[in-house]
Order: structure tokens, then C-alpha cells, then sequence
């Protein structure tokens, strides 16, 4: 095993070559230093396994080296060693971050024990931090639910385009999968194993984003006292994605269009192009053909992430997904809270499924986690559900036709009922079309057919406008 490295700092020279003496006898190598302030311009630059500090010095003391050293080195282990066996101070070392402290006159055994145990400590530390970061780079997304036909139709379409290196946008609303779909391209593409870096370009402010994404050089701006990598290196051999791409400013919008067809960025204060090698994702809930209409999203960038599209729909409209997903969550809860929960009551899933969830898989997923939290049986029960959701109603639709004149034929109901969800989904025919489960070129054909002959309580303001 590698032998430990000790810095010793005391103001009192001969008490600390009494320390290094000791060190050297356990077989450890040892530096000492007078002063803390000495010390801390020190440690940055050599490679101590562990420091001993006094405790009463003059300058800075060692509690205060303690609290560096827990603020700025946390893997090095510091430990005390107090003159007068003052508890009260050792104490207060420990408190601040210190590992361990030792009385004068030091036991030379009890040194080398807590020498021993501290760099064992340290050891363990790093390892376990390396194994964590080994882990969050194989570590599986969590696994993705598909109980509808259009989410298997989905996944199906992540498993062709994962293969690829193609650039993909995945769309729609808010909390329905974006992100964890993107992490799955990537954990079934062959740059699984490589890093999978996200950004929110939503959550950087403006004036960083650039930096963030392609870098900077030194003295690139007041702070940037090293160069610095941007993610797009970073997510070298791995995968880039960009999250909420349609709230990037335009003039980033000007920067990243040009980095993706160059497969190069330039660091900002920097005239080389560094080539990048990662595949891009991104996502957003915004309506991107809208954006470009209204010149808020270029529409040649558009073009270039949109290569393929994967459309997540909201939850209220794949309701295959709901009673699969919420088992599953029950599942994962249950296990993540120590609850004996297996299931879900007839009546509370029937709540459940009634629920229009606007906050779509995310808004399920709290649902289900506080529900488990809460539940008093082994089935969840609408007791433990959100009022809202306990006591959702969904909009009835009624026909009053309960004397012969007012019965309508089926063409009429149609229309009526095709009026009544335009009506519902603010007259977005995409939406309608879903909602109804037809395509949109059916829909224009009915609104065609109303416009021909139809009745003239047809809510003219939903009529098809052309070339749409
Ligand atoms: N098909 C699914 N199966 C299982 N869990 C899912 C599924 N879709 C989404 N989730 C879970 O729902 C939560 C929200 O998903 P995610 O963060 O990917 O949504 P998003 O579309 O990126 O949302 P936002 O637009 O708010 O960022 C996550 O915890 C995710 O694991
Ligand atoms: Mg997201």
C-alpha cells in the first residue's frame, strides 16, 4: 500500500518534529509546517494523505484550519491535537470537521491507530465516490412504463433511432417523459457507458449559456481564471441533451445551429474550433412551429435537430399507460418508504382513471408517492388521493333526448359532439383529432361536409382555415 504522507503544523518547532518523529516511527512520511496560514497555501499544491494540527496557535488556529479544510479539502482528514487535554476545544474541533483529536504528550500507539484509521477512512471515501460516479454512469434510466399502443409505438421508435446518431427532439407537454426518454436513447445506443450530460437551456441565464455549452479560454471574462470545458466537450463519446431548447435566446440559437454543422465549438475568447463528439437530444413543451411563426425559434435549427421526432402525448390521452404506471409507482414506493403497499382499491383506481392528470406522469408519480406514504392498508384506498383527484368530475357530455322529437341521428350527434371538444381544446384541431380518434384530414372533411350543407349552428370561428 501506498505510504501515508502527513503534513504537521504547530508554531512550536520542537513539538512538531516530535510528531514527525513519531509519524516516521509508524512508517509514514511526514512534512511540518509552522503556521496554519503556511498550510493552506501549502496543501493545495501537495498531496497529503492527512494533516495534524495545534490547536492554540497564533494567527490563524486550528480550529479555523479545521473549517477550511472541511469547506475546501473534505478528503483530507485533520486531526487535533490539544496541549492542556482541553475537551472543551477538542470538541468544538470535532464539531467544525476535524476526524479525530490526540492529547499532549501524544501516545505514539494511539497515533499511529488514528493515523491508520483516518487514511483508511479517507481511502474508503474515495472509492465509495468512485463507485457512485461508476454507478450514475451505468446505472439504468428508471425503467420506462408502455401500456398504450402509442407509447409502445414510441418505444419502438427509441429503439430504431438509438442505433442511429441521428439528432432527435422529443416534444411534449410538461412532466409526460421527455427526459427520461431521452435518457433511454441513450442507454440503448452504442454510447451507453459514456456520459449522458443534460442541460435545462431554460435554467442558465442568458449570458452564460454560451460559455456553459462551448467553454471558455482563460480571461475569456472577469471570472475565468482557467479555461473551461463546455458541456458540449464534456459530453464527448457520450450524449448532449438539451432541455427546454425552445427557450434558447435567438442569438445562441444563431451560435448552436453553426456548432452543429461545423461538429465544432468555439470556446468563448477563443478563436479554435474544438470538434465535438456527441450525439444531441433535445426537448421542449413548446409548440416549435408556432415559435418559428412568431420568429422566436429559427426555423433552420429547427430543421437540423428535428431529424427525427418523437411526440410524447399528455397523459390524459394514452390512458393505457395510468393503471400500469401507477402499480408501478406503488411498487417503487412502497419499497422506497419501507410501506407495506401492494395495490390499488377498485375505487381509487377508478379515481385515478377518471383524473384528467394536467401535470401528466410527474403529477401520477407525486400522486402515488404521497398516497403510499400515507396509506393505512395494503391497497391504496381514495382516501389517500389528492381531493382533487378523489373527487374529480370529469364534463359530462348529455344528451337531453328523453322525448321522441328531441332524439338526433347519428350524423347530428357527431356534430354536436365534435362541436363540444373543439369548443374543449380551444379550437386546436391537432388536439381535437386526438381526442376524438380520428385523423385531421377526417376532422376538415366533417367541418367540409358542415360548410356544404350543414346546419348554421355550426360554430363557424372552428372551421378549418386553409392549408392547414
Ligand atoms: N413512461 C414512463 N414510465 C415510467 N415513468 C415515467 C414515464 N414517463 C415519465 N416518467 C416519470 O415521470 C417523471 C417526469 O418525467 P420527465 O422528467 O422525463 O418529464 P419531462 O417531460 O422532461 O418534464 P418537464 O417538461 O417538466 O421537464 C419522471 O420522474 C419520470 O421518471
Ligand atoms: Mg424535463
Amino acid at each position: 500500500m501506498k505510504q501515508t504522507h502527513a503534513l504537521v503544523v504547530d508554531d512550536e518547532p520542537e513539538a512538531a518534529e516530535v510528531i514527525q518523529l513519531l509519524l516516521q516511527s509508524a512508517g509514514a512520511t511526514a512534512d511540518v509546517c509552522y503556521s496554519a496560514a503556511e498550510s493552506l497555501e501549502r496543501v493545495p499544491r501537495g498531496q497529503y494523505d492527512i494533516v495534524f494540527t495545534d490547536l492554540t496557535m497564533s494567527g490563524l488556529d486550528g480550529l479555523e484550519l479545521c473549517r477550511r479544510f472541511a469547506a475546501n479539502q473534505p478528503d483530507v482528514p485533520v486531526i487535533v491535537i490539544t496541549g492542556n487535554a482541553s475537551l472543551d476545544a477538542a470538541v468544538q474541533a470535532l464539531r467544525v470537521g476535524a476526524f479525530d483529536f490526540l492529547t499532549k504528550p501524544v501516545d505514539p500507539d494511539l497515533l499511529a491507530h488514528v493515523t491508520q484509521r483516518a487514511v483508511n477512512h479517507r481511502r474508503l471515501r474515495a472509492e465509495v465516490k468512485q463507485l457512485q460516479q461508476r454507478v450514475a454512469n451505468i446505472a439504468s434510466p428508471p425503467s420506462l412504463v408502455a401500456g398504450s399502443s402509442t407509447m409502445r409505438r414510441v418505444l419502438d421508435m427509441v429503439d430504431r433511432v438509438a442505433v442511429t446518431d441521428a439528432t432527435v427532439l422529443i416534444t411534449g407537454e410538461s412532466g409526460t417523459g421527455k427526459e427520461l426518454i431521452a435518457r433511454t436513447l441513450h442507454e440503448r445506443s452504442a454510447r451507453r457507458g459514456r456520459p449522458f450530460v443534460a442541460v435545462n437551456c431554460a435554467a442558465i441565464p442568458q449570458h452564460l449559456i454560451e460559455s456553459e455549452l462551448f467553454g471558455h479560454a482563460k480571461g475569456a471574462f472577469t471570472d475565468a481564471r482557467n479555461a473551461r470545458n463546455g458541456l458540449f466537450v464534456e459530453a464527448d463519446g457520450g450524449t448532449l441533451f438539451l432541455d427546454e431548447i425552445g427557450e434558447m435566446p435567438l442569438e445562441m440559437q444563431a451560435k448552436l445551429l453553426r456548432a452543429l454543422q461545423e461538429r465544432a465549438v468555439r470556446p468563448v475568447g477563443s478563436n479554435q474550433e474544438i470538434p465535438f463528439n456527441a450525439r444531441i437530444l433535445a426537448a421542449t413543451n413548446r409548440d416549435l412551429e408556432t415559435e418559428i411563426a412568431e420568429r422566436r425559434f429559427r426555423e433552420d435549427l429547427f430543421y437540423r435537430i428535428a431529424v427525427v421526432v418523437l411526440e410524447l402525448p399528455p397523459l390524459r390521452d394514452r390512458a393505457g399507460d395510468v393503471p400500469l404506471m401507477a402499480q408501478r409507482f406503488v411498487q417503487r414506493f412502497a419499497e422506497r418508504h419501507g410501506k407495506n403497499v401492494v395495490g390499488i382499491s377498485p375505487q381509487a383506481l377508478q379515481a385515478i382513471l377518471w383524473y384528467n392528470w394536467p401535470g401528466n406522469v410527474r403529477e401520477l408519480e407525486n400522486c402515488i408517492e404521497r398516497a403510499v406514504a400515507l396509506a393505512a392498508f395494503d391497497h391504496l384506498t381514495p382516501d389517500d388521493l389528492p381531493a382533487r383527484v378523489r373527487s374529480y368530475q370529469p364534463e359530462q357530455f348529455v344528451i337531453e333526448a328523453d322525448r321522441s322529437e328531441d332524439l338526433i341521428t347519428l350524423a347530428e350527434l357527431e356534430r354536436r359532439y365534435t362541436a363540444r371538444v373543439m369548443k374543449a381544446v380551444n379550437g386546436n384541431k391537432s388536439k381535437a383529432a386526438r381526442v376524438l380518434g380520428i385523423d385531421r384530414r377526417t376532422l376538415y372533411r366533417m367541418f367540409d361536409r358542415e360548410q356544404q350543407g350543414g346546419s348554421n349552428s355550426a360554430p363557424t370561428s372552428d372551421l378549418p382555415e386553409p392549408g392547414r
